[in-house]
């Protein structure tokens, strides 16, 4: 099939983890970006796989239905149908790519996979303003924490990634430590904003060249917050506030120092951040001010484009529609899926 004179309409479907989502893409821009979230993971503390492909079922009509009616579109406008193959969880990733697939061929129009750590890093071409090739791009989500050399929109390389914890998951883990329901990342940053982040000082991991390590900053959360209320059962509430801007703060100092050493040693100056914890705002601002010391053009996407949604697969599916790039129907979702 050969598409790349027909302007592209290209319906996006993102269910990776907990998030159905679907989007439209219309001529250069996402138009349309509706993303319905999954509450019943807050009472387990974490997203629970089964009932993430459970509910992804029951939204990804509705869901797709509103994309469309908000481009003010059919199915039948549609050139190209784009979906997440990967990486994610098996269940939630079959309900999409299945949607997907059954959709392209009842149109009898092409099918596009994207990789969903891909896509985070390309959302920052969906607004004004966009880096230029290469850049580095700091991914961070609940699943990952890598540097990248993001040589093309279809070429990157991972330069440094976590050897445990994702940064998300420390986010997440210290949050429930501090009885903080999931996911957590989100309410430390809301409780930071309060607090003073030089009241705890927790360890910083020194981690060869550009590798990140989140497992023993968790720990040492964990042990102190358990010696504190030893003492006073109380503590974790009296300073809830100063405990969250302290993790943030640590946390953040973390990743910026890797980012700051990739970029030296590599001298690229275009910085951009993606993936979930790219919404913190606590990030936000200590890689504004490093941007500013480095000399730096830092990107750091929209909010709505920083979570999981599938404005940023339309974003990603449309450079391979572009290429006439397309998926077979044999497609089949890929749970690990590198860069
Ligand atoms: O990219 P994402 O939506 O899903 C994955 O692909 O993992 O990232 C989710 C992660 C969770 O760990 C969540 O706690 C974290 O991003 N997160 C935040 C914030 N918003 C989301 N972490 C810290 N501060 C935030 N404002
Ligand atoms: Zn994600």
């Amino acid at each position: 099939m050969d598409f790349i004179n027909k302007p592209a309409v290209i319906l996006a479907i993102e269910s990776s983890c907990d998030e159905t989502s679907a989007a439209v893409f219309l001529g250069d821009t996402v138009v349309s970006n509706v993303v319905a979230g999954q509450i019943i993971h807050e009472q387990y503390g974490g997203v629970v796989p089964e009932l993430a492909s459970r509910v992804h079922q029951q939204h990804i009509v509705p869901v797709v239905a509103k994309a469309l009616s908000d481009a003010n579109i059919t199915k039948n406008d549609l050139t190209a149908v784009a979906f997440t193959r990967g990486p994610g969880l098996l269940g939630s990733l079959l309900v999409g790519t299945s949607f997907a697939k059954s959709l392209a061929m009842g149109l009898s129009i092409p099918l596009i996979e994207v990789n969903h750590m891909q896509a985070h890093i390309l959302a920052h071409f969906i607004e004004e303003p966009k880096p230029n090739f290469p850049f580095l791009c700091l991914t961070v989500s609940g699943g990952h924490t890598q540097i990248v050399l993001v040589k093309s929109a279809l070429e990157m390389e991972i330069i440094g990634e976590t050897q445990d914890d994702a940064v998300g998951e420390a986010f997440d883990k210290s949050a429930k430590i501090l009885g903080l329901p999931y996911p957590g990342g989100p309410l430390i940053d809301k409780w930071a904003a309060q607090g003073n982040p030089n009241a705890f000082t927790f360890p910083v991991s020194d981690m060869p060249g550009y590798t990140f390590s989140f497992s023993g900053i968790k720990t040492a959360i964990l042990y102190f917050v358990r010696k504190m209320e030893a003492q006073d059962p109380q503590f974790v509430e009296k300073n809830l506030a100063d405990l969250c801007a302290s993790i943030q703060f640590t946390l953040v100092k973390m990743l910026l120092q890797k980012l700051k050493r990739a970029a030296r040693e590599l001298k690229i100056n275009q910085i951009a951040i993606a993936g979930g914890v790219s919404a913190n705002s606590g990030l936000r601002k200590a890689l504004a001010e490093l941007g500013q010391k480095e000399r730096w053009n830092v990107f750091i996407p929209a909010f709505q484009y920083c979570t999981d949604n599938a404005g940023m697969i339309a974003m990603a599916a449309y450079f391979k529609y572009q290429q006439n790039e397309w998926t077979p129907q044999s497609v089949s979702p890929m749970p690990r899926m590198s860069l």
